[in-house]
């Protein structure tokens, strides 16, 4: 067994990255500024769209692109049980109420089949949905032409959710490209990392420019700017903006992440490889579907980002629960996580919407098996090894 403890995930924070923030904090300028403005350029580069503007959070990210489509009071949003809380708060936040609808249990991605079921139960009301917020569950691209139909039949936006999917293609395009706002998310343990920051693309110049100015206080154009030689002290506040924007320090640590993101992702592919290979052969642990393409005849043109490796214990072979299996891998120095407590379990969606356990079937047997095993670049050959073997002795001790 294992001496010390992997953690579930460990930043990949290299001399290159300190040295980038030390020289931002000696530069003067710690609020957003040049660096973040570089940062924003390179990602338009990288990710080929025409306008990215940083912000602090993949959720201020999520809640800048619904006020900007002109979400609010008394709107729907349809979104998928199984993320994280920040899809449904930024909907929330605007006034607006959230959907739920159930995964595919092929990709723990949104099904598309039930957004159309959801529209066509709401009769009337369905002229008060106004937007989708796919989220690329693991970095697995969701079945977006599916969505798109559907969006465009009942004239309502995209903004993808892409805090995992950095970088993941779908049809060749990247994500970031395809939907009407897509936001991304550098939480530390993200694909790339700022500590905390997050990121809005879009092609449209009116959002583009509602959202730069929405993440600085609603204070008009190029407002950061006041301070430096060439700006002005005056500014106007000409909407009820936010206090959203990346500071220049986390976006100089953005530009050296954002610099090694195709490396650290061949780390990942490898690393997801190596898992497949041997859990495929193993009988009491299944693998998400989308796991086996990405790895054997992905769609032509996906890309995994591989931000989360899940695998599904089965009950009918083992002798433990999920929970169990969690603290078994922990009792071989082994850390994990789950991805996602479904939203209607929250006591605050449950009591806010009104949904109940068994009104999302798929998500919640998802829930009872899943557990997200570590998959992040600083993994050594040595620690993908603990982890498969760690896994593999679990499955023959409480073999069923
Ligand atoms: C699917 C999903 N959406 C949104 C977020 C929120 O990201 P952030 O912490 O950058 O606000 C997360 C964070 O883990 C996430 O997993």
């Amino acid at each position: 067994m294992r001496k010390n403890f992997l953690p579930f995930h460990l930043p990949s924070i290299d001399q290159d990255d300190i040295e980038a923030v030390v020289d931002s904090l000696k530069s003067g300028w710690l609020t957003t500024g040049p660096k973040t403005q570089l940062f924003e350029h390179e990602f338009n580069e990288y990710v080929g769209c025409r306008h990215a503007i940083a912000v602090n959070s993949c959720t201020s990210a999520l809640h800048l692109a619904l006020e900007a489509v002109g979400v609010g009071k008394a709107d729907l949003v349809i979104v998928p049980v199984l993320t994280f809380t920040s899809t449904a708060a930024a909907v929330c936040y605007t006034g607006a109420t959230p959907l739920f609808v159930d995964i595919c249990p092929n990709d723990a991605n949104m099904d598309s089949d039930k957004i159309d079921a959801l529209l066509y139960r709401l009769g009337t009301d369905a002229k008060r949905a106004k937007a989708v917020i796919p989220v690329h569950y693991g970095g697995y691209p969701c079945d977006l032409n599916s969505i798109q139909e559907i969006t465009r039949q009942h004239g309502l936006y995209i903004i993808e959710d892409a805090a995992h999917a950095l970088p993941t293609k779908y049809n060749m395009q990247m994500i970031g490209t395809i939907g009407d706002l897509t936001a991304f998310s550098f939480y530390a343990t993200k694909n790339i990392t700022t500590g905390e920051g997050g990121m809005v693309t879009t092609e449209n110049d009116q959002w583009a420019e509602n959202i730069r100015k929405n993440s600085l206080h609603g204070m008009n154009r190029d407002a950061w700017k006041r301070y430096r030689a060439e700006g002005s002290w005056y500014y106007e506040v000409t909407d009820l903006g936010h206090k959203y924007n990346m500071p220049d320090t986390a976006a100089a640590l953005g530009l050296q992440q954002l610099r090694k993101c195709d490396l650290f992702h061949e780390k990942r592919c490898a690393i997801a490889h190596q898992y497949t290979q041997h859990f495929s052969r193993m009988e009491a642990i299944e693998l998400p579907g989308s796991t086996v393409n990405a790895i054997n005849s992905c769609p032509d043109g996906y890309q995994h980002a591989w931000h989360l490796f899940p695998i599904l214990v089965s009950p009918n072979r083992l002798k433990i629960d999920r929970n169990r299996f969690i603290q078994e891998l922990q009792k071989r120095n082994i850390g994990s996580s789950v991805h996602f407590i479904p939203l209607h379990f929250h006591p605050y969606y449950a009591e806010r919407l009104g949904y109940q356990k068994g009104d999302f079937p798929v998500a919640e047997s998802f829930y009872e098996r899943t557990v997200s095993l570590p998959i992040h670049p600083r993994m050594t050959d040595e620690d993908v090894r603990d982890v498969i073997e760690a896994v593999y002795d679990i499955t023959i001790q409480f073999k069923r």
